[in-house]
């Protein structure tokens, strides 16, 4: 058979809170040649718990990296085109396993979880003048059930099999990149026990400032009884060994998700913003190489770091706890839809919520709140109210939450936006796309390329191995958006709606106190 001569090939792991995706980029276009994508079953087992299975999301990125691999083969594409492989991860989701096993010691607790909600109301009672900003100088995070250190406490505390591993040595900890690359690079064999510093950032543990585990913030929560042997490296010199088709291949790159779509998306430049719209809804605005504290209630995050030499770029980043799982709760809690498609039909269908309001504060509300307290409302319900509404009202509140973290950027910044670039699976929808663009007053543009997030690891992996991925400037960027939504509703009608939600969402607040 003929081989096609090809360019270098990037490979790219993401794996989502809802599904794994395995990417096949040319560097030099960036064209997609091959995907596989595999979803992932999420655990619900008490009221506010989020749990995944760790050797379901490792036998996911297997079974997509087989897969998409097959899909080259049978194209006349040879896999060891492939010159590298990025990581791209669901941030914060906790796992401990045992190093001499390989076995976890329990479920992934997923970063939506609420168990932790009464130690972080005791941690926070325990600071002077009760203040959830009391690590914030360090981590550039609010004291929240959202973070990695918080459940990794509770595992300590409340699972056996985690203590006896603990007193003999033999736990290992980490947030799904460092599960995942540790059993792709032989795992009990030799696997690299390693993170990278953008998932670093989120465990509550690192200092933003120094780049390092902060030896304070790890013995704040006594929720290290562990021993910590990090590296915050692109890998190099690993290989796949045990995955077999792409044995020998370097895993060279590794970014949590929302940073890897920054990367994607080309946000390099200081005020530079993205919105991806996942199982969460996550804005990040890229502000350079200083780490900028919020006065609005957004998080300061590590956004990337291109190599061991090269400066920390920094974010403020508005985190949305619910936006694509809003969609998944109406199909498989309530039932009143099939598919993500027919929401998008019956909401437009009606083309109003008609005076009802949802907040899906299922995980309580994150930014710019930050309170584990508050629960989902539906609100402004008459005898007229039928699921049509009820649709529209959820692809509004993606819309709203959204809002509500561009207006916080937008005080911090004191730089309006004026236009909103976005990427995700959710963007897709176009009504939402259309709802976002009347509820910012902004226009919302989508790129050519909507898989950013697994570009931003390819691009991040390519880097490592010198192989550029997608030689673009960022200025020629607006050549290559392929779809803009420009605001159709008149200004009054917006801020009216809005002021309406800020309405419900006082109303969501403190349900559990
Ligand atoms: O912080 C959580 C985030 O990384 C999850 O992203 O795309 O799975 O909603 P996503």
């Amino acid at each position: 058979s003929h081989r096609i001569n090809m360019d270098p090939l990037v490979g790219a792991i993401d794996q989502g809170t809802s599904s794994t995706r395995f990417l096949v980029f040319n560097s030099r276009t960036a064209a997609l040649l091959s995907h596989h994508q595999v979803e992932i079953k999420q655990l619900f087992p008490k009221e506010g718990w989020v749990e995944e299975d760790p050797k379901e999301i490792l036998q996911s990125v297997y079974e997509c990296i087989e897969r998409a691999c097959e899909k080259l083969t049978s194209v006349n594409i040879d896999v060891s085109n492939i010159k590298a492989v990025g990581v791209t991860n669901q941030r914060e989701t906790t796992v401990v396993w045992d190093k001499l096993t390989g076995e976890p010691l329990y479920n992934a607790i997923v970063w939506l979880d609420l168990r932790t909600q009464s130690t972080v109301e005791h941690l926070i009672e325990n600071t002077s003048g009760r203040d959830k900003n009391h690590l914030r100088h360090k981590t550039g995070l609010p004291l929240s059930t959202y973070f990695s250190a918080v459940k990794l406490r509770w595992l300590l505390d409340n699972v056996e099999a985690v203590q006896q591993a603990v007193a003999s040595r033999r736990a290992m900890f980490g947030t799904i990149d460092s599960w995942l690359i540790w059993c792709l690079t032989g795992g009990k064999s030799d696997g690299i026990h390693c993170t990278d510093v953008t998932n670093a950032s989120r465990t509550m543990l690192f200092n933003i400032h120094t780049m390092a585990w902060d030896p304070e913030l790890c013995k704040y929560g006594s929720w290290t009884r562990f021993y910590f042997h990090f590296y915050f490296i692109m890998l190099k010199y690993d290989s796949f060994y045990k995955a077999g088709v792409l044995s020998g291949i370097p895993i060279s790159g590794c970014l949590g998700d929302q940073s890897a779509a920054l990367v994607g998306q080309m946000c390099f430049q200081d005020g530079s913003v993205k919105n991806t719209y996942g199982t969460g809804c996550f804005l990040l605005r890229n502000t350079g190489t200083k780490p900028v504290m919020s006065n609005n209630g957004l998080l300061t995050t590590v956004a990337y770091k291109m190599g061991r030499d090269k400066p920390a770029y920094y974010a403020l980043e508005g985190s949305v706890a619910i936006a694509g799982a809003v969609v998944r709760w109406l199909q498989d809690n309530l039932g009143i839809i099939s598919s993500s498609d027919e929401l998008e039909s019956l909401a437009r269908s009606v083309g109003t919520s008609y005076g009802c309001y949802f907040v899906p504060a299922f995980s309580g509300l994150y930014a710019p709140y930050w309170e584990p307290s508050a629960r989902g409302i539906i609100c402004g319900l008459t005898q007229f109210t039928n699921k049509r509404h009820l649709s529209f009202a959820a692809l509004e509140a993606v819309c709203f939450q959204t809002r509500e973290i561009l207006d916080a950027m937008n005080q911090d910044s004191g730089i309006p936006l004026t236009q909103l670039q976005v990427d995700g699976g959710m963007t897709n929808n176009r009504l939402l796309m259309q709802l976002q663009a009347d509820i910012l007053c902004i226009p919302v543009v989508k790129p050519y390329m909507p898989e950013t997030t697994a570009l931003g690891a390819a691009m991040a992996a390519g880097a490592a191995e010198g192989v550029r991925v997608w030689s673009l400037e960022p200025e020629d960027l607006s050549a290559v958006m392929s779809e803009k939504f420009d605001p159709q509703i008149k200004l009054e009608e917006s801020e009216f709606r809005y002021a309406r939600w800020k309405k419900a969402v006082k109303r969501s607040m403190n349900w559990e106190t």
